[in-house]
């Protein structure tokens, strides 16, 4: 395999704008909607410690890895690591890892899509002034009648799909990175604002002592596996999403210090949207373990009781859609650049396919919370429920794994030597932390739910 230096789906113009794409893949619904959801049903505190301690120890390594492999492939995430494979003299087995991938992104994107067409929604709600001065019982039954309208639901869902096969079959250059460098910091900002209403409550300190309380007694492995896997997750890590924004990405740029970065930024926004959640939780009585609505139903209230709320609740749906298609983008990206690799077929064509095949696939989440609500399985799950299980805490988890037991053991030296960019000890501990303790925690983490 010759060494290439461009991609040619194209690459980003410099390491700022890796780092804007990456976060911007990063940092989505996975940051506002199911973080603070996930960690109130998890009971909290001790979830947050492990959530924090699984990016530090596993995901930041596995990006670093990621970002890695895709830079030395230059390629869709499947011929990436067929080719890197057969430079390395290993078993074209590898390749799974980018069919994995493909695998979860489909699953991923297909109830993805149906969240984000809920906030699209809500952009619209919050500006016709729907929640206005509204109760916690408004705001219950506002969700529940719309999440309960299977027409509504996929109508949104189809918009936010449509939007985003718009931008992939557009390719993700100048556009999206300008769309994205405005976006984020406003997003940002706009969090802050909410923090700071958060605090006048006076229960901002009953959402603290719930984010950071270390309770262990409520945590079960089987929360620990919920914990690695929002890690997984949010990072965008486990199914080749950054290591295929990785291989648009400049050869002279860090690779460890930009994964850390963006995992940084990353956590800042799901630890800043807890801190605005939970007190809200509090004050307004509601309950911390609601589930997939507890964020549509806690910052409407939030908006609909501060002043000029109704433009702030605007403008903060519209950011959360648009944290949600910097996202989504990226999931469809892997396939799309297969597609374009193997089938020779336009961009736009690709982009037009996986997003029809998610949509459809979606159908069964966008019927989840209504006809199809009662349609369970292992023991009380939906269809949406199932989809998001398996593809966050089993395939996103075990594809990092194969992906770091391969950056760090199977990849030929040279090749890893060249691309990571460190040296001495801080090779050492990279190799440690990518080669053992985030394989190794994977695996004890697997085990331990099982039993
Ligand atoms: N990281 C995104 C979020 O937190 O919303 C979701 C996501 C995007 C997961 C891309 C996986 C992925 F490949």
């Amino acid at each position: 395999m010759a060494t290439v230096s461009e991609s040619v789906h194209g690459m980003w113009s410099s390491r700022l704008m890796f780092i804007l794409a990456a976060a911007g893949s990063a940092v989505g619904l996975g940051n506002i909607w199911r973080f603070p959801y996930v960690a109130g049903e998890n009971g909290g505190g001790a979830f947050v410690l492990v959530y924090l301690l699984c990016i530090a120890l596993i995901g930041i390594p596995i990006m670093s890895a990621e970002i890695m492999l895709g830079r030395a492939g230059r390629r869709s995430p499947i011929n990436s690591m067929q080719a890197l494979a057969a430079r390395s003299g290993a078993s074209p087995l590898w390749e799974l890892i980018g069919w994995m991938g493909a695998l979860a992104g489909f699953m991923i994107l297909s109830f993805y899509g149906v969240i984000a067409g809920w906030a699209m929604y809500y952009v619209f709600e919050s500006g016709v002034g729907t929640f206005v001065g509204a109760t916690g019982e408004v705001a219950t039954s506002t969700f529940n009648e719309f999440t309960g309208n299977p027409a509504q639901v996929v109508g949104w869902q189809s918009v936010f799909m449509a939007l985003t096969v718009l931008i992939v079959a557009r390719g993700v250059g100048e556009g999206l990175e300008r769309t994205v460098k405005y976006l984020m910091p406003a997003l940002f900002i706009l969090l802050l604002v909410l923090v700071g209403y958060s605090m006048s409550t006076g229960y901002f300190g009953d959402g603290l002592q719930f984010l950071f309380g270390f309770n262990f007694e409520k945590l079960t492995w089987g929360g620990v596996l919920m914990a690695m896997g929002q890690a997984f997750f949010t990072l965008s890590l486990g199914m080749a999403a950054i290591m295929t924004y990785g291989a648009y990405m400049p050869q002279d740029s860090s690779i460890v210090g930009t994964a850390a970065m963006v995992a940084g930024l990353d956590t800042m926004v799901a630890l800043l949207a807890g801190m605005v959640i939970f007190p809200l939780v509090f004050a307004n009585g509601l309950e911390s373990s609601a589930g997939p609505g507890l964020m549509f139903v806690t910052l409407p209230l939030a908006f609909g009781q501060m002043p000029g709320g109704q433009v702030f609740g605007t403008v903060f749906f519209v950011l959360v859609s648009f944290a949600a298609i910097t996202s989504s983008i990226s999931l469809v990206e892997p396939a799309v650049a297969w597609l374009v690799e193997r089938l020779g077929v336009t961009r736009r064509r690709a982009a037009i396919i996986v997003g029809g095949i998610s949509w459809f696939v979606g159908l069964g989440s966008a019927f989840s919370f209504n006809i199809w609500s009662e349609a369970t399985a292992f023991g009380g799950m939906t269809f949406f429920d199932v989809m998001d299980y398996v593809s966050n805490n089993i395939l996103l988890p075990v594809g990092g794994m194969l992906i770091a037991i391969f950056a760090a053991w199977i990849l030929d030296d040279d090749v890893r030597h060249s691309e990571i960019g460190i040296i001495g000890e801080r090779y050492t501990l990279w190799s440690m932390l990518v080669g053992v303790v985030a394989p190794l925690a994977v695996g004890i983490v697997f085990v331990m739910t099982i039993f």
